[in-house]
């Protein structure tokens, strides 16, 4: 019974290890040496070969995200029957949330315009806004939106969130659905983007967005890409209606060298890295997953092949 890995070589062979450790009668390869192509039952991936999957593994039973996110799997390459799983992963989880408060700080402590002020030689402050008055949003309320949320409660922010079915969750105004979007953005000061990308939700930070939040207001994309159509931010930004961007995924990665994102006065730009894969768990959240399906319990992380997350 095979795995074939097709992702980053150098945390694969991190895998390889925890894998020959833990489970040694699985047998792992690293695309594109991948052996008998009808022994292979697992394929984890970050991109999919461009090939058909049910052609070129006849008996694969399960495709792996190797990330949180399966948008950048192209699904219609993959036969209809075939279970999908994502990475729902603790330290993953954990490393997001990290990241989303050390942004939502920045950005609640005007810490990119102090920035702009040293480098200028300028020694000047700002009034601080308490935490209980500045709202934060947050746009995704699955693994990661909610860890957000519990790393950021003990601020004191108002705390909001948005997600596709209504939610209740404690000390957070919940809203939901396409006609929930424009009350939620209205109240929102600091906006995190933490849905997955889908053909709802593409394009979904826009001008039209921004025009819905309140002045002066901050958005941190951790999202994807294509979330963001780029020349409206960098519009709402140079007209001073939002005032921040704490960004970390582009629709190309890396962006070309003329993208208005790399030297923008107020814009913080990261190399996707607000959450990693880490081996360490990854490799044996991905085997607990595996033993699952072979016991024919559900997966954890099942994707909806109908809603695309
Ligand atoms: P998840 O558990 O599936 O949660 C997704 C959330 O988004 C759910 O609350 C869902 O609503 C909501 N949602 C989906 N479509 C929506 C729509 N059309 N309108 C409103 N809400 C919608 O996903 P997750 O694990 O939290 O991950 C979220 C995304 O983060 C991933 O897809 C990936 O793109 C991104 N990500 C980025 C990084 C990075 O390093 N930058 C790392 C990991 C993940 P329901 O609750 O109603 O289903
Ligand atoms: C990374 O972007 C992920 O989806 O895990």
């Amino acid at each position: 019974m095979t795995i074939v890995f097709k992702s980053d070589p150098v945390r694969g062979r991190e895998w390889a290890a925890l894998l020959a450790e833990h489970a040694p009668e699985l047998e792992f390869r690293m695309w594109p040496d991948i052996g008998d192509p009808a022994a292979v039952r697992y394929l984890v991936a970050w991109r999919l070969p461009s090939e058909d999957l049910g052609t070129l593994f006849p008996n694969l039973e399960v495709l792996f995200s190797v990330a949180a996110g399966v948008d950048q799997l192209d699904l219609s390459t993959v036969p209809a029957h075939l279970p999908v799983a994502r990475m729902v992963d603790p330290n993953l989880i954990a490393s997001m949330a990290e990241y989303v408060v050390m942004s939502v700080l920045a950005l609640h402590r005007d810490l990119i315009a102090y920035i702009g002020s040293q480098r200028a030689r300028r020694w000047s402050e700002m009034r601080v806004v308490p935490a209980p008055r500045r709202r934060v949003g947050i746009m995704g309320l699955g693994s990661l939106g909610l860890a957000a949320i519990e790393r950021l409660r003990p601020f004191g922010f108002p705390l909001s969130g948005w997600s596709r079915s209504p939610k209740r969750i404690d000390g957070v105004e919940c809203h939901a659905g396409p006609e929930g979007l424009e009350t939620f953005l209205a109240s929102v000061d600091i906006l995190v983007c933490l849905i997955p990308l889908t053909p709802e939700t593409r394009g979904i930070l826009d001008r039209k967005a921004f025009a819905a939040m309140p002045a002066g207001a901050g958005i941190v994309n951790v999202g994807r890409g294509g979330h963001l159509v780029d020349a409206d931010l960098v519009a709402a930004l140079d007209s001073g209606h939002l005032g921040g961007a704490v960004i970390d995924v582009v629709s190309t990665e890396p962006p070309p060298a003329d993208h208005p994102f790399w030297d923008h006065p107020k814009i913080i730009l990261t190399p996707h890295v607000a959450s990693m894969t880490q081996p360490q768990t990854a490799a044996l959240v991905f085997l607990d997953n595996v033993r699952r399906h072979q016991r024919g319990e559900p997966l954890v992380g099942t994707v909806d092949r109908d809603r695309g997350y």
